[in-house]
C-alpha cells in the first residue's frame, strides 16, 4: 500500500504573558479545522501549536506576579491546554521553549551558525523595544507625538548598547528575494508578499541582533553564556525541535518536513518570511511550503491584544452555546486574510440565521415530514416519480459541494469553504418550498413524489453533516442520530463520492432543536460586563457658523461631499437577478451586524463569484429604490472605460489592503 500523503500543520506559539484569547483562539480553531479536513481526506496529518516562554517580558510578568519565571508559565500553560480542550483542539503536540528537547537543539543550532560563519559577535547600539523585544535603527522608528517609538507597537523604546551576536542576514537577501518570486505560494495572501519584499527586502536587510545580555530568562548560548538566544531564533525553532530535528530519533522530522503551512497572524509574518527562511537556509533545510498571514480579531478599531487589555475570552462564550457556535462563528465570519470585529451582537445574528434557522430548520422540518409522512422511515428512491426540473439541480449541486469545500480549503478559504455549504442549504430550504411536501402528502397519489422530495432531503442533510465537520466538531453526531444514519460508512468523505448512498428504510428520531433560537436582546444583557462603566457624556461643542466660501461652478463643496455617505462594503453573497441580464444581488456587510442588499447592473462584466468577499466602496445614503421586485439600498461605485468600439467595460471600487467593513471612505 502507498504511504499516506502527509500534511503538516502548525499555529504560532504563543507568549503565556495572559490567558489565551479569542484571536489566539481563531488561528489554533483553523488549525484544528484544517487538520481535521486533512485527516477526513486520508492524509496523516500532524498538528502543532505551543508557548513561547522565554524573553524579558515574561521574565516581567513573573516578577509582577512574584513567582519565577518558570512557575508562572507553568500555571499558563495548563490553563492553555484546558482552552484548547475546552474548544476541542486535537494537536498532536504542544511544545514549550522552556523544555529541554527544545533548549538543547536550539544551542546546537545557534552554534552551527556560529561555527559557519552566519553569526558573528559584535556591539550593538541602538534603540530597544522591550515588549516587542526588538532593536530598532533610528530610520525605523516612527514618530509619534514627537517622540520617535516602535514600528511595531507603537510605544516608546529606550536607548541601548550591548555586546551581541549579530546574524548575517545581509548575505541570504538575494537569494530570499528570488525565492519569494518564484514561488508565489510561499506567501499568501499574496499582498503580504508584496509588502515584505517592498518594505523589508528591497530596501537591504540590517544583520540581526540574536543574542541578549540584558536579561537571563532565555537559551544560554553556550558558548558564551553572558548571553542568551534572541527569542524569534528561539521560538521559530520550535517548528523543527518537536519534530526531533537534530536528535538521533528525528522519524517525525523526516516524514513532516517541510510543513505545509505556519499559521501566523499578519503581524509576524516578517519573522516568519524573512527570518525563518533564513535561518532554515542557513541550516541546509526546505522552507515551509506556506506562510499564511491571516488577519486580526478587532475590538472596535483596536487590535485585540492581551498589552491592550481589551481582550474578549472563549469560556464564557462556549459555556453558553457550546463549541461548535464558536467555532462556526470563527470560520465563517470574516474571509481568512481579512480583518474583522468581534462583537456578541455579530456573533448572535450569524448563531440564529445561519444555525437555528437554516441548518436547524432543514434538519427539523426534513426529519419531522419523514415522521409524519412515512412512519419515520426513510423513503426509497422512486424513478417514475422524478420532477427532473426541481430534483436534478439539487442533486448536481450538492454532489458538487465536496470539491467545492475542497477548492475553498486548500486555499485556507474557511469561510468561503462554509458560504458553499450553506448555499446548499439554502437551496434545500428553497426546495421544500418549491416542492410543498405538505400538499404532496395530502394526495395518496403522489406518495412516490413526497418520497422522493423528502429522500433528496435527507441525503443533502448527511453530505452537509460530513462537510460541516472539521469546522463544528460535535454537530454531525447530533444531526447522524436525528436522521438515524448509524453506519460510519456513510460518515466519511468517501460516502460522499457519488449522491444517494443514503439507504431507503433508515430509521429517523427527531431530537431537540440542534440549535435553538437566541433572543438576541437577552442574550445581550447576559453577555455585557457585569458593572458597566458609565461614559461621562460627550461635551457638546459650541456651533460655529460655517465660513462661506465661494465655489467655482462645476465644483462642489467639501460639505456637499461629504453629504455622500460612502462607506466600505464586504460582499456576503453576490447572485443574478432572476430574468435580468444585467443585474447582480450583493448582500453585503457593514460592519457592527449591518446588513444591506444592493443592485448593481455588473452582471456583463463580473461573474457573481468573482466579487465573493471583496471590500467595495458603496453610496450608503440614497433613498430605496425597487427593481424587478427587490428594494436597493445604495449603489456600488464602479468605474466606467468607453472602449473605441463604443462598448463600455465595468470594475467595481475596490479598496486597498485590509480594513473592516463599514469604514467610512472619504
Ligand atoms: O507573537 N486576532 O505570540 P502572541 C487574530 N510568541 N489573531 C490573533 C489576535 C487577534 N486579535 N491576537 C493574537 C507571538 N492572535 C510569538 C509567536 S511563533 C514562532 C512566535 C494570534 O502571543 C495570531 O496567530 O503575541 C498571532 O500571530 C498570534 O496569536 C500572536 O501571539
Amino acid at each position: 500500500m502507498p504511504d499516506k500523503k502527509t500534511y503538516y500543520i502548525t499555529t504560532p506559539i504563543y507568549y503565556p504573558s495572559g490567558n489565551m484569547h479569542i484571536g489566539h483562539t481563531y488561528t489554533t480553531v483553523a488549525a484544528d479545522t484544517m487538520t481535521r479536513f486533512k485527516k477526513m481526506q486520508g492524509y496523516d496529518t500532524y498538528f502543532l501549536t505551543g508557548l513561547d516562554e522565554h524573553g524579558q517580558k515574561i521574565e516581567k510578568k513573573a516578577q509582577e506576579a512574584g513567582v519565577t519565571p518558570q512557575e508562572y508559565v507553568d500555571k499558563i500553560a495548563v490553563e492553555t491546554k484546558a482552552l484548547w480542550k475546552l474548544m476541542d483542539i486535537e494537536n498532536d503536540d504542544f511544545i514549550r521553549t522552556t523544555e529541554e528537547r527544545h533548549m538543547k537543539i536550539v544551542q546546537k543550532i545557534f552554534k552551527q551558525f556560529y561555527d559557519q560563519g552566519d553569526i558573528y559577535k559584535s556591539e550593538y547600539e541602538g534603540m530597544y523595544c522591550t515588549p516587542c523585544e526588538s532593536f530598532w535603527t533610528p530610520t525605523q522608528l516612527v514618530d509619534k507625538d514627537g517622540e520617535k517609538v516602535c514600528p511595531d507597537c507603537g510605544r516608546p523604546c529606550q536607548p541601548m548598547k550591548e555586546e551581541s551576536y549579530f546574524f548575517r542576514m545581509s548575505k541570504y537577501q538575494d537569494w530570499l528575494i528570488d525565492y519569494i518570486e518564484t514561488h508565489p505560494d510561499f506567501i499568501q495572501p499574496a499582498s503580504r508578499a508584496n509588502e515584505m519584499l517592498t518594505n523589508f527586502l528591497r530596501p537591504g536587510l540590517q544583520d540581526l541582533c540574536v543574542s541578549r545580555t540584558s536579561f537571563k530568562w532565555g537559551v544560554p548560548v553556550d558558548f558564551d553564556d553572558k548571553h542568551v538566544v534572541y527569542v524569534w531564533i528561539d521560538a521559530l525553532s520550535n517548528y523543527i525541535t518537536a519534530l526531533g530535528y537534530g536528535t538521533d530519533h528525528d522519524e517525525l522530522f523526516q516524514k513532516f518536513w517541510p510543513a505545509d503551512v505556519h499559521l501566523v497572524g499578519k503581524e509576524i509574518v516578517r519573522f516568519h518570511t524573512i527570518y525563518w527562511p533564513i535561518m532554515l537556509h542557513a541550516l541546509g533545510l526546505p522552507l515551509p511550503k506556506q506562510v499564511f498571514g491571516h488577519g486580526w480579531l478587532l475590538f472596535g478599531a483596536d487590535k485585540m491584544s492581551k498589552s491592550k487589555g481589551n481582550v474578549v475570552y472563549p469560556g464564557p462564550i462556549v459555556e453558553r452555546y457550546g463549541v461548535d457556535t464558536l467555532r462556526y462563528y470563527l470560520m465563517r465570519e470574516m474571509p481568512f486574510g481579512a480583518d474583522g470585529n468581534y462583537t456578541n451582537e455579530s456573533f448572535l445574528t450569524r448563531a440564529n440565521a445561519d444555525l437555528a434557522n437554516d441548518l436547524g430548520n432543514l434538519v427539523s422540518r426534513t426529519v419531522a415530514m419523514i415522521e409524519k409522512y412515512f412512519d419515520g422511515l426513510v423513503p426509497a428512491w422512486d424513478e417514475s416519480a422524478v420532477d427532473l426540473e426541481l430534483d436534478a439541480p439539487l442533486h448536481e449541486h450538492c454532489a458538487a459541494l465536496p470539491a467545492l469545500v475542497e477548492e475553498q480549503m486548500n486555499k485556507l478559504q474557511f469561510s468561503q469553504a462554509l458560504i458553499e455549504i450553506w448555499k446548499v442549504i439554502g437551496e434545500c430550504n428553497k426546495y421544500i418550498d418549491a416542492t410543498q411536501p405538505w400538499v404532496l402528502g395530502r394526495d395518496p397519489e403522489k406518495q412516490g413524489r413526497l418520497g422522493n422530495v423528502l429522500l433528496t432531503l435527507a441525503e443533502c442533510i448527511r453530505f452537509v453533516a460530513v462537510l460541516i465537520g472539521p469546522v463544528m466538531p460535535h454537530t454531525p453526531a447530533r444531526i447522524f442520530e436525528q436522521l438515524g444514519v448509524s453506519d460510519p460508512m456513510l460518515m466519511t468523505w468517501e460516502s460522499l463520492s457519488s449522491f444517494g448512498k443514503l439507504p431507503a428504510g433508515t430509521k429517523v428520531c427527531k431530537g431537540e432543536a440542534l440549535f435553538p433560537r437566541l433572543d438576541v436582546k437577552k442574550e445581550l444583557e447576559a453577555l455585557a460586563p457585569k458593572k458597566e462603566e458609565k461614559k461621562p457624556e460627550p461635551k457638546k461643542e459650541e456651533k460655529k457658523e460655517p465660513k462661506k466660501v465661494e465655489i467655482p461652478e462645476g465644483c462642489v463643496s467639501i460639505d456637499e461631499f461629504f453629504r455622500c455617505k460612502l462607506r466600505v462594503a464586504k460582499v456576503l453573497s453576490c447572485e443574478a437577478v432572476k430574468k435580468s441580464d444585467k443585474l447582480l444581488k450583493f448582500e453585503l456587510d457593514l460592519g457592527n451586524g449591518e446588513r444591506r442588499v444592493i443592485l448593481s447592473g455588473s452582471h456583463k462584466f463580473y461573474e457573481p463569484e468573482q466579487l465573493l468577499g471583496k471590500n467595495l466602496v458603496i453610496i450608503a445614503n440614497l433613498p430605496p429604490r425597487k427593481m424587478m421586485g427587490i428594494e436597493s439600498n445604495g449603489m456600488i461605485l464602479s468605474a466606467v472605460e468607453e472602449k473605441e468600439d463604443g462598448s463600455e467595460y465595468l470594475r467595481v471600487l475596490t479598496v486597498d489592503g485590509d480594513i473592516a467593513a463599514g469604514s467610512e471612505v472619504g
